[in-house]
């Protein structure tokens, strides 16, 4: 087919870079580009048990089509969970999807019109840039701070700008690693009421906490139905299993359920039911706290490379959860051609520059580095490696 013939929404999906993330895997190259989490904590045995236990003895038909909704005992577990975490909501208002990513697609799909305005985290998930960009949006960039984004001046932009929805990523953030705190949480909801805009929170890293105090999420703070909110099992559990959820008002929840009958008719049964059957058998909860347990380690070991290679100039925050720590390096340095003239085909090591983490692509002396994924000796190494090429691009650039 020729390109002229394709829509034009090709134009901006197909330069998010997204598919630099996770690249065909070799024996040589240590990664901390993709947000992958840790394979050897994946509880494939238990996993394995609930998948034989629900094909061969499951009352629920899970080989058969359901509907788009979701598998009740499932959505009753996730109401239950979030209750104990503070935030309220029917069954009625809980989807089941194909993974968070699918919720992004399905609140972009609900809510934009080519040229509508979407605030952004800056930097952001280069999949929310990914999924919203198919339709078109013009993006309002508000930078992150370390204590979540500018707030104060998103309010000033919110005076001459009217903006569909605001994306955010409050705990952990990808790519930053930053939390949103409890006074900007609040001030967000108060804005989104004043100037009717939604909340789209991508909640993932929630549970990931290893450090610091529990937040309310912005879906528990707000009475006014202005927060669709996004979960994931892909971090908690295992990203192939592509089970997520997606919360908001019903009236909300109907369109959304629609556009998803449209697109896949439903999450697969069997994933939703294997899953529900793990839940119901196993101490998830005991599974979370391993889980944070292992990361507190892979930070640990990342932040303690950092601190003993890194050259002077380049800063990088300090993670309380999550996966992601995020390098700052001095302004002239441009991390994103250093990776790909150097530290990957010379040293084979992958991190996420951060060009395409902007929809602007002009801050390129950043990047993203993923701890979770990688063993602490292939951080170690990994961190060498590329500390000792960043040291003579500064020389280089002064
Ligand atoms: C912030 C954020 N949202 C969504 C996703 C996609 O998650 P899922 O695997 O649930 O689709 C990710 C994955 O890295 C993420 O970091």
């Amino acid at each position: 087919m020729m390109t002229k013939e394709f829509a034009t929404r090709i134009q901006a999906t197909s330069q998010t870079g997204i598919e630099d993330l996770i690249p065909d895997p070799d024996d040589v190259t240590i990664s901390f580009a993709g947000g992958l989490p840790d394979e050897h904590l994946f509880p494939q045995a238990e996993l394995a048990t609930s998948f034989q236990r629900v094909l061969l003895k499951g009352t629920d038909n899970p080989l058969q089509y359901h509907n788009a909704k979701g598998y009740l005992p499932l959505r009753t577990y996730l109401q239950q969970m979030m209750a104990a975490e503070g935030t309220t909501v029917t069954l009625e208002q809980i989807l089941l999807t194909q993974g968070a990513q699918q919720g992004l697609d399905l609140v972009a799909k609900l809510l934009l019109n080519k040229h509508d305005k979407v605030a952004i985290e800056a930097p952001t998930y280069i999949g929310g840039l990914a999924a919203f960009s198919a339709y078109e949006p013009d993006y309002l960039e508000i930078p992150m701070q370390a204590d979540g984004l500018d707030v104060d001046l998103l309010e000033q932009l919110l005076t001459t700008n009217t903006i569909k929805f605001l994306y955010t990523v409050p705990n952990f953030q990808n790519p930053t690693g930053f939390v949103m705190s409890l006074a900007k949480r609040k001030k967000l909801i108060a804005l989104a009421k004043k100037y009717h805009f939604i909340i789209l929170e991508d909640d993932p890293y929630r549970h990931l906490r290893f450090a610091g105090e529990d937040l309310p999420a912005l879906q528990a703070l707000d009475n006014s139905g202005h927060v669709i909110s996004l979960g994931s099992f892909s971090k908690i559990l295992a990203p192939g299993l592509r089970l997520g959820w997606l919360v908001a008002t019903p009236d909300l929840l109907t369109e959304i359920r629609l556009l998803k009958d449209g697109s896949d008719l439903e999450t697969p049964a069997i994933i939703q039911q294997a899953v529900t059957d793990y839940l119901v058998h196993n101490d998830f909860q005991a599974h979370w706290q391993k889980l944070q347990q292992d990361y507190r380690e892979h930070r640990d070991w990342m932040s303690a490379a950092l601190t003993k290679y890194l050259p002077s100039g380049y800063q990088f925050s300090h993670p309380e959860g999550g996966f992601f720590l995020w390098l700052m390096g001095p302004n002239n340095v441009n991390l994103e051609h250093l990776l790909r003239e150097k530290i990957a085909p010379e040293n084979h090591v992958l991190f996420v520059p951060s060009t395409n983490l902007y929809a602007r692509k002009n801050v390129c002396n950043c990047a993203r580095l993923s701890y979770a994924g990688a063993t602490h000796e292939q951080i170690d190494r990994g961190i060498q490696l590329i500390c000792a090429a960043l040291t003579p691009e500064l020389e280089f650039s002064k």
